[in-house]
């Protein structure tokens, strides 16, 4: 509508010309400030201010510093009084709850000269004051409306205590289970991650210029996931082609889908760190994807590239990451301390800081900061918004929709709500600090559900829930085993809570030994003893290397970090409430020796299955991993009929393949059907399989339905060493299932029109949407 009114005035202003000229009155001209779009106002209000900042002022627009420091830490006090006073805090990080906020806001406007607001940002990860399952547990639900959902009510609950800014979604891949901070992901596959990229960008940002959404931030750029041995921050070596088509995709997607900020990665790729990389920060973020927003480094990371070897001083490091592309600077004041001088010397571009500038000062005039700095500071919304019914529902549904079912032998579960007696062991099943994972924002223990209360709340005073702790999570006490026995032994069934504590996965957490820790293994073979049904409830971060568990349980339910609502989510799964309908996006290896062993791995000339020695395989462990990617079970049972697969893609290079699907258990159920296509001969080695597509179909028992997926050869094709995108003509298998192992197969053949021969030169489709 403004454009349309834009293009009329111009028209005016020309006959109002032709008029001036001769005889006709003079008709006054609008002020042109009247018909201005929001865009060109913004432009506008920001090069205003620059042209009144110093180059001090700027580059404080470019430091982000710790809130806790500030306000009662090393920075507080007369050293945070004089960062404010120079206007030297652009953005704040890690304090929430507007009263706080509202102190540093207040003190930031009072004291600066300018006034310009600060951003602050916070680790919303999963969750803020109501916690959610942890993203890994999540991405099994393989459920994008209910991802959005969730990022949504974690800004919702962020943005009424105050917070502009989340620190996610992150978005890197995780191969390697040994990585503490593959619980922080959507796990092994780039189809699906890049989905669950989109549905938390777009969620965080629902709303956003309203104070009840935050920007979200696409990190850690890139592949911070993929560090040699699974050792966080560990150098990162991978070759372009498969950084281009594992790695980049959800960062991509992230931007597609409209984020706002990126956060460069701690780790070097192939001996570059993120932080200091400017192929990846700027021609490819900036000029190739055309990336809008900011970025900001990770914590301290602009300082450590002195660590990393790549920079001798402060003012070096300082150099090398702004000049890559960092706009700004986490927690280590060196942009702050080095950049004015740099700038001074001609050794920076005045007009580079003054994009990077501009890129923030317009973030925080979108959402309104200039009009009012304390418009996300509102306490009414923080008492009201906050841990509202709806989002503890929504929480108790993310949850149950999160686990994964892993075992059921003799259909033991779901349990019979008339069960008599329960005992309920393990160091997970009345914690309530553990079960909320690694990143609980300002989540509570005080609002957690534990299992124990789940189960009481559920099953009231006729049931009779027997608790014994058993042992800890790392003390080699096998004191209490006895206690668990003896009320195992006096039960109907055993419901056992087990797995990691929540800082066993994380930032910085990575293990190399990937078994339940300390002795809960042992109190399992204890509680086996007492010959009763063994329901083992499993609480983890990552893949853990289950083969004995699998073993001793007769029911094994995957809960991963449920969250708040813990106790009732897994309540609900057990007693049958709610249908176990996750399934795992991670693959959970046999031994930590296999590791890494996902499902997409690429062929190879002597294939592991093959009937002889010689091939790619270990001489004492299958390949084979314990449960494998998309594995997950149901209460109910789902058949699926003859995949219906046209023999070629059509002349769009189109294909359409559908399946029926039949629940003939005995419960309504959702099934996730799943589509692979693995390419039968290319110019380059290829993946056995990759999932490229899927659907979650609810199907009530008895009935079936028909489950299309249409196929765009275009998004078939693969990357090439000099990150090229192709897509070749030839044979392509596809695979319809309900996991990564359990798939039926057809071929399908693209016939490119003009060159249908397999051996065409490669033809370079789509390059500019990478
Ligand atoms: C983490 C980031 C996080 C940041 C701020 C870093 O240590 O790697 O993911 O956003 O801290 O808390």
């Amino acid at each position: 509508m403004k454009r349309i009114i834009v293009a009329v005035v111009c028209l005016m202003g020309f006959s109002f010309v032709g008029f001036a000229q001769g005889s006709a009155p003079r008709v006054p001209r609008k002020p042109v400030k009247n018909i201005l779009t929001d865009a060109e106002k913004e432009t506008r209000f920001v090069h205003n201010l620059m042209k009144k900042m110093t180059l001090t002022e700027k580059i404080g627009q470019l430091s982000q510093y710790v809130g806790g420091e500030l306000l009662t830490g090393p920075k507080s006090g007369a050293v945070s009084d004089s960062l404010f006073v120079r206007g030297m805090i652009g953005s704040i990080l890690n304090v929430g709850g507007v009263e706080q906020l509202r102190k540093l806001q207040q003190k930031n406007i009072q004291s600066s000269r300018l006034k310009i607001p600060v951003l602050f940002g916070f680790d919303v990860i999963h969750g803020y004051k109501t916690i959610f399952p942890t993203p890994l547990a999540e991405s099994c639900s393989w459920d994008l409306g209910l991802m959005y959902e969730t990022a949504k009510a974690a800004a919702i609950e962020a943005s009424a205590s105050g917070i502009h800014w989340t620190f996610a979604p992150m978005v890197d891949i995780a191969r390697d289970p040994r990585w503490g901070r593959i619980v922080e992901g959507a796990g092994e596959d780039t189809y699906l991650a890049c989905k669950i990229a989109e549905a938390r960008v777009r969620g965080f940002q629902w709303n956003l210029g309203k104070p009840n959404a935050v920007y979200a931030c696409a990190k850690h750029f890139v592949a911070y996931g993929a560090p040699q041995a699974g050792r966080d921050y560990a150098p990162v070596d991978l070759s372009l082609a498969t950084l281009a088509e594992i790695y980049l995709p959800p960062f991509k997607a992230c931007i597609d889908a409209g984020v706002k900020t990126f956060m460069s990665a701690f780790n070097s790729v192939n001996g570059v760190p993120a932080t200091g990389n400017r192929w990846l920060l700027t021609e490819l973020l900036r000029k190739k994807w055309k990336f809008k927003g900011f970025v900001v480094s990770d914590w301290n990371a602009v300082q450590e590239l002195k660590a990393h070897g790549v920079a001798e001083t402060d003012e070096d490091a300082a150099l090398l990451a702004f000049d890559a592309g960092v706009d700004m600077n986490m927690t280590d004041g060196l942009y702050n301390r080095c950049l004015e001088k740099a700038v001074r010397e001609g050794r920076v571009e005045m007009k580079e800081i003054d994009a990077s500038v501009e890129r923030i000062l317009r973030a925080k005039y979108a959402l309104g900061l200039f009009d009012d700095p304390y418009r996300f500071l509102n306490i009414e919304r923080e008492r009201h918004e906050v841990r509202s019914d709806s989002i503890t529902r929504l929480a108790r549904k993310a949850a149950a929709s999160s686990m994964v079912l892993l075992k059921n032998s003799h259909a033991l579960l779901p349990l019979s709500k008339q069960t008599k007696r329960i005992a309920l062991i393990g160091p997970l099943a009345n914690n309530c600090a553990e079960v909320l994972g690694s990143w609980k924002a300002r989540g509570e223990e005080k609002d957690v559900v534990t299992v124990l209360e789940g189960l009481k709340n559920k099953l009231g005073r006729a049931t009779e829930v027997n608790y014994v702790r058993g042992c800890d999570f790392l003390e080699p006490s096998t004191q209490e085993f006895s206690a668990a026995f003896d009320a195992a032994k006096q039960s109907d069934v055993i419901i056992a809570v087990v797995g990691e504590k929540a800082l066993m996965s994380g930032e910085s957490r990575s293990r190399a030994v990937l078994r339940l820790p300390g002795e809960q293994g042992a109190l399992l073979d204890t509680l086996r003893k007492a010959g009763k049904p063994l329901v083992v409830v499993l609480m983890n971060g990552r893949p853990l290397c289950l083969e004995k568990t699998d073993q001793q349980a007769d029911a094994l339910l995957e809960a991963w970090f449920p969250g708040t609502q813990c106790g009732n989510a897994v309540a609900d799964i057990l007693f049958g409430d709610a249908m176990p309908s996750g399934k795992l996006t991670t693959s959970f290896p046999l031994t930590e020796g296999q590791i890494p062993n996902y499902y997409n791995y690429k062929r190879s000339g002597r294939p592991g299955d093959m009937p002889r020695s010689s091939t790619v395989r270990h001489i004492d462990v299958p390949n084979r991993n314990l449960y494998p990617f998309g594995y997950g079970l149901s209460y109910t049972a789902f058949s699926y009929g003859e995949m219906r697969c046209p023999k070629q893609f059509d002349d769009d290079g189109m294909l359409t393949v559908s399946v029926d699907v039949t629940n003939t258990g005995r419960y309504d159920g959702e099934e996730i059907v799943q589509l692979y296509v693995a390419d039968k001969v290319a110019s380059m080695v290829r993946p056995v399989k990759e999932l490229k597509g899927f659907q979650k179909v609810f199907i009530p028992k008895g009935q079936t339905k028909r489950v299309d997926f249409t196929l765009n050869v275009h998004d078939l094709g693969f990357w090439d060493n000099n990150m090229r995108y192709i897509v070749e003509p030839g044979a392509f298998e596809i695979m319809v299932g309900s996991n990564s192992e359990d798939v039926q197969k057809k071929e399908a053949i693209w016939v490119q029109a003009a060159s249908n021969t397999r051996h065409a030169q490669p033809k370079v489709k789509r390059p500019k949407q990478r």
